[in-house]
């Protein structure tokens, strides 16, 4: 029988150095897109699919996230005697059940594969998601869910996947890609950012993963890979061809929010499909793109 999955780690340590001056005292994880910060996001999503348990993987300024999903008595007791019912409810829908959340500090910036590691006493014996908080998916089911619907079926790892231009390969994980039905792909082989000339193909690994915890054993051997970093993708790759490995064509939009074009992008399209503020938006739009 297939472990349920229930736990999910979020690497939040990274510094946001793109985002300057927005994250000199803010984790670039509390950035908003329309009124929700990235990381209030990757929960909802994680949420959405089941997931019961997280482990946030944080560094020093970060203080910040681990507030922000903490019950906020003195906001909730104004709220309450103003009669604002609306924004309380807001705050009480979202808030998290006691205990679901942990935090592990990575303290040197040894890449993503090392943040995963610092996790490994929370991961245990348990499969686990991981969400990339700066990867946002619009989409009708929330992404975490349609990869949760692959790993019950194969019980192996699972990624999600999507189609990048070639020149841009040495900026992700790349698949290489084995025997594909509809929208699922096994993965053969994976690449850390290569050069468009190396990549075995043009599918790219975005921030959203279920794996096996046997992924923690390799990642134990701290080798070293592109960048000089500790590479998740390289830990994954040696899991291949033991366990089911599949990558997951999509439904929805991916948006790069570590990134100045795709966070502006973000707060467009996410804009655009709020029912209580779409209409105005795509009306001031058509101002600036007539001009
Ligand atoms: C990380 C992973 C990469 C993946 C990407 C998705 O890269 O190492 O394999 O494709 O996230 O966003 P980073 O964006 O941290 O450089």
């Amino acid at each position: 029988m297939v472990k349920p999955l229930r736990k999910a780690v979020l690497p939040v340590a990274g510094l946001g150095t793109r985002f300057l001056p927005a994250t000199k005292a803010m984790p670039k994880e509390m950035l908003p897109v329309v009124d929700k910060p990235l990381i209030q996001y990757a929960v909802d999503e994680a949420r959405a699919a089941g997931i019961e348990q997280f482990c946030m993987v944080t560094g020093r300024g970060k203080t910040a996230l681990i507030d922000h999903f903490d019950i906020a008595f003195e906001l909730e007791a104004t709220l309450a005697e103003r009669n604002k019912r609306e924004a309380l409810e807001l705050l009480r829908e979202e808030a998290m059940p006691p205990g679901s959340i942990t935090t592990v500090r990575q303290q040197v910036p040894l890449g993503l594969g090392h943040a995963i590691w610092c996790a490994r006493t929370f991961i245990g014996d348990d499969p686990f998601a991981i969400l990339l908080p700066d990867d946002l998916v619009l989409s009708n089911t929330p992404c975490l869910t349609q990869l949760v619907n692959v790993y019950n079926e194969t019980g192996g790892n699972v990624v999600a996947v999507s189609e990048v231009p070639r020149e841009q390969t040495n900026r992700y994980g790349i698949v290489k890609i084995g025997e594909t039905h509809g929208d699922r792909v096994e993965v053969t082989g994976l690449v850390e950012k290569p050069a468009p000339e190396n990549a075995p193909s043009n599918l790219s690994v975005i921030g959203r993963y279920i794996l096996l915890p046997e992924v923690v054993k390799f990642l134990s051997l701290m080798e070293r890979g592109a960048g000089n970093e500790v590479q998740l993708t390289d830990a994954m790759a040696k899991m291949i061809g033991h366990t089911p490995f599949h990558g997951l064509k999509f439904e929805g939009k991916r948006f790069d929010c570590g990134d100045k074009i795709g966070f502006l992008e973000a707060q467009i399209a996410f804009s655009l499909a709020r029912p209580d503020l779409g209409p105005a938006v795509r009306a001031f739009l058509k101002n600036y793109v007539n001009s």
